[in-house]
């Protein structure tokens, strides 16, 4: 069973949003492997839209490209990175993400894919970060 069919099965149902690319970090990829239903609904795009492409098409104009190199730099060392963007759905709308980005090596430390999870971050009037736990 390869890995994006390993994180398929785990991630189905999970309400994080998943994505797996392989280790192309070079224009144009990296390239979509796996999106979960949860990564569907929060981008507005199609398992089908995403797979072949690159997570680069939710940037935008407001993404900020200090955290868009700073995802690049740890990447090509290899090292997990956790940073909030903005994302862009396919209808346009901008949204406020959280993404973990996990490097998957080989043995020799080439990398070979990238899963990351995302989450909404919703922020604003009447909702504080951290409410529910007040
Ligand atoms: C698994 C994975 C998920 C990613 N998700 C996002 C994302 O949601 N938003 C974003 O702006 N970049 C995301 N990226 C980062 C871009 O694909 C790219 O690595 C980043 O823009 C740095 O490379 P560049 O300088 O060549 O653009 C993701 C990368 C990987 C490997």
């Amino acid at each position: 069973m390869g890995l994006e069919d390993l994180i398929a099965v785990l991630t189905t149902d999970s309400e994080t949003a998943v994505v797996v690319t392989d280790g192309e970090l070079s224009h144009p990829g990296p390239t979509i492997l796996y999106v979960n239903g949860a990564f569907e609904r929060m981008t507005g795009y199609s398992r089908a839209e995403l797979v072949g492409r690159t997570p680069r098409l939710l940037q935008g104009e407001k993404t900020s490209l200090a955290t868009r190199r700073t995802l690049g730099r740890a990447l090509r060392q290899g090292k997990r990175m956790k940073v909030a963007l903005i994302n862009y759905r396919k209808s346009g709308e901008p949204y406020r993400c959280e993404v973990e980005v996990f490097p998957i090596l080989d043995r020799d430390g080439v990398l070979i894919n990238a899963v990351a999870l995302e989450r909404e971050v919703r922020r604003g009037p009447g909702r504080r970060p951290n409410a529910d736990q007040a």
